[in-house]
């Protein structure tokens, strides 16, 4: 059976400068050196407390927990030496037949200090750029992907509104460089996941709990966005701008009044709030998502029945339960992440399958959306988790920095083309 998509949906994976670059000098790689022994020695407490909030502990764990245990795993370092070896991971990306391909600009490189502009990496990134196009993939752009100069971290980050306009001169210097080969611009990834794990849980950089700082970074935020969606607007008025949202699907196992204001109040603050304050300034939605909660009492009840290596739910289903409601918005959706941390490669393929099934469904109802990028092209460092988490379609080999092309890349490949259909059944091995 084969399964045609809509002509021009747009598919490929997507990156983020920090995680594959290797070689930055931002607010991240400051506070891993000073924490990667500390991490290295809590890593056993840590996930087992994050199990407790998120389900079972997996088995995989206790071998996981080998290289979770050394600080090195904790030093983004080189990470996948993708700053060099972009063009080798790009042409794999052809080699798969992606089409698109979302990465990001790294602030720290353009202007490590302030009002310093560094031309030679605005080149670089032209370069990255070009390199698409030379192979017919289409740039998505993310201009801010959670990293930070160390200038600007000193001053604050996001939680000082100076930030805003750092951000938007940073911005006005890229999109004026590098705006004509460039049709999607993403300005900032996951603002509430970044502001939640860093101002309110105060897991990364810099370390706050704070509810007033969490609120006041997630509004500062927005008005970066807003800032930044004018600037560029103005400079290319043909520029399809958005941002990454990370939308999660809220449920509740039983209908208790608890339940039921919780998981609607958690949908309003996380799903809905940022988008409807930034709705007339953006050209396309980018969902990113990784699952659903199932609310029970203030605690997660998701049944786990599959798990990733980091004991997140696998469940297919959410991606279509994200989709749905954002047709509210009336703009064009574009999957800029989904996917799995899963080292052995046993789920991926499934998941992938069972997950595109109702992207075909949401399609069906209607919904516009328009491609889906895979989290991520390659294994990367995964922010205080560090390298052992694998969410590549393509494999590294860190010491040797030796790429192979995992079996559920092909996969994916095979459903984009429409040789499979993203309805089939496969199984979990
Ligand atoms: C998302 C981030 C991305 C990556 C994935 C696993 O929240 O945007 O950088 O870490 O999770």
């Amino acid at each position: 059976m084969t399964d045609a998509w809509p002509a021009n949906f747009l598919w490929g994976a997507s990156t983020s400068a920090h995680q594959v670059e290797g070689g930055n000098h931002n607010d991240w790689s400051e506070w891993e050196k000073s924490h990667a022994s500390y991490l290295a020695r809590t890593a056993r407490e840590r996930l087992r407390d994050q199990s407790r909030f998120i389900g079972i502990l997996p088995d995989q764990w206790e071998s996981l927990l080998n290289e979770a245990s050394q600080a090195s795993n904790y030093l983004s370092g080189n990470a996948a030496d993708h700053y060099r070896r972009f063009g080798e991971d790009f042409d794999i990306a052809k080699q798969l037949g992606h089409t698109a391909h979302r990465f990001s600009i790294e602030w720290s490189r353009i202007e490590p200090t302030a009002g310093h502009i560094n031309q030679r990496e605005i080149a670089h990134y032209r370069e990255v750029i070009m390199a698409l196009r030379q192979r017919n993939i289409e740039p998505l752009v993310t201009l801010w992907h959670w990293t930070l100069p160390t200038w600007v971290a000193r001053q604050g980050g996001f939680a000082n509104k100076k930030t805003i306009a750092d951000f938007n001169r940073y911005v006005e210097t890229i999109v004026t460089a590098l705006g004509n080969d460039v049709n999607f611009w993403i300005t900032l990834n996951e603002p509430m996941v970044y502001a939640a794990t860093s101002y309110f849980q105060g897991y990364w950089p810099p370390q706050i709990k704070n509810p007033l700082t969490y609120y006041r970074v997630v509004n500062h935020l927005i008005q970066a966005h807003r800032l930044a969606y004018r600037t560029i607007k103005d400079i290319n008025p043909a520029a399809q701008i958005g941002i990454a949202k990370n939308n999660i699907a809220f449920q509740v196992a039983n209908r208790w009044p608890d339940n039921l204001l919780l998981a609607y109040t958690a949908d309003w603050w996380w799903n809905r709030r940022f988008l409807r304050a930034i709705r007339r300034c953006q050209d396309f939605i980018g969902l990113n998502n990784y699952g659903r909660n199932v609310i029970n009492h203030g605690y997660n009840k998701n049944p786990h029945q599959h798990t990733s290596d980091m004991g997140w739910e696998l469940y297919p289903s959410a991606l279509y339960e994200t989709l749905q409601p954002l047709r509210a918005y009336g703009v064009p959706i574009y999957i800029t992440e989904h996917g799995l941390a899963d080292a052995d490669d046993s789920r991926r393929a499934w998941f992938i399958a069972e997950s595109l099934a109702g992207v075909r469904r949401a399609l069906a109802e209607g919904v516009d959306v328009r491609g889906y990028l895979h989290w991520s092209l390659l294994d990367n460092f995964e922010w205080d988790k560090g390298f052992w988490p694998r969410f590549g379609l393509v494999a590294i080999d860190y010491a040797t920095q030796h790429r192979t092309i995992r079996s559920s890349a092909e996969t994916l490949s095979e459903i984009m083309r429409g040789a499979v259909g993203s309805n089939t059944r496969t199984s979990v091995n």
